[in-house]
């Protein structure tokens, strides 16, 4: 195949990179390897105008780890399982006002499980005429700009996760959690954990599912977690992706923090597929 040139171009002003040059449709392994190299030093990586089938995204997925099934029947794609639909088109056409609401607290997915995942990817079929965006925030780069008072604070410190039980958790959700099949429990986690590639270190609490830290009182924990949010989660540590029908994007899921935008007209349309990874 004829190699368009690879290059990377930022999007944002701090976070997200254009991928140029690639069709992930007929990704060869020189490409992947590029792809692989680059997503550790930009962990929101773009690909614009993909054609895609859930087929080609299973086996994207399936490059880096994984691909773990939605843990909702319904929203897994019937051939690819691997693959799930986010939308907020019911089955029989309508559409889901709430659907703009939901995951539009800043958070990390699913670090109440025993396992974290590599990375998420999502592919825009179709997408709001205006806003409707997805925001992400580097962790890397806002530990990095920690005072060093508070970067002691957190060297020793285990996180608490729980499903949706943080400060922004709360806020989003409260009572309402939704049920699931599974019952969640607490699991632990360094408030420091390293990039397993390049092994920078990145800030790895996120208000969603952080409800406090080993040793500590809730009355200190719950500022402190909302503190570290707010810290970053500012605009110099942030992207806004505004999505374009074609986009595959995929994010780290633990050198990033991520929420919708929430700022579309709720009534319309918005489909993507979308796929998890689990380590190998
Ligand atoms: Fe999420």
């Amino acid at each position: 195949m004829t190699t368009a040139a690879l290059a990377l171009r930022p999007l944002g002003e701090h976070l997200g990179t254009e991928a140029l040059g690639v069709d992930l449709s007929r990704l060869d392994d020189d490409t992947f390897a590029w792809i692989a190299k680059s997503f550790a030093e930009h962990p929101v990586l773009v690909f614009r105008d993909q054609h895609l089938s859930a087929k080609d995204i299973a086996s994207f997925g399936r490059r880096f780890g994984i691909p773990r099934k939605h843990a909702l029947v319904k929203y897994r794609h019937p051939d690819y399982p691997e693959v799930s639909w986010l939308t907020n088109v019911e089955a029989d056409g309508r559409i889901d006002w709430y659907g703009v609401k939901r995951a539009t607290e800043w958070h990390t997915d699913s670090t109440y499980e025993k396992e974290l995942p590599v990375l998420a990817m999502l592919h825009a079929l179709e997408v709001p005429s205006k806003k409707g965006g997805t925001m992400f925030a580097d962790m890397r780069a806002a530990y990095d700009a920690l005072p060093a008072a508070m970067k002691d604070r957190l060297a020793g410190l285990v996180g608490l996760h729980g499903r949706s039980s943080g400060p922004a958790g709360e806020r989003l959700y409260g009572a309402d959690k939704g049920e699931t099949e599974r019952h969640y429990g607490e699991v632990p986690r360094p408030a420091v954990i390293n990039h397993p590639v390049t092994k920078r270190p990145i800030l790895f609490v996120n208000p969603m599912h952080t409800h406090g830290f080993q040793g500590m009182a809730r009355d200190e924990a719950w500022p402190l977690i909302e503190e570290l949010a707010t810290f970053a989660t500012q605009e110099r540590f942030t992207y806004y992706h505004s999505w374009r029908p074609g986009d595959q994007l995929m994010w780290d899921e633990r050198a990033t923090m991520h929420r919708g935008a929430g700022d579309a007209d709720p009534q319309e349309r918005r489909v993507m597929m979308r796929t998890i990874v689990y380590p190998n």
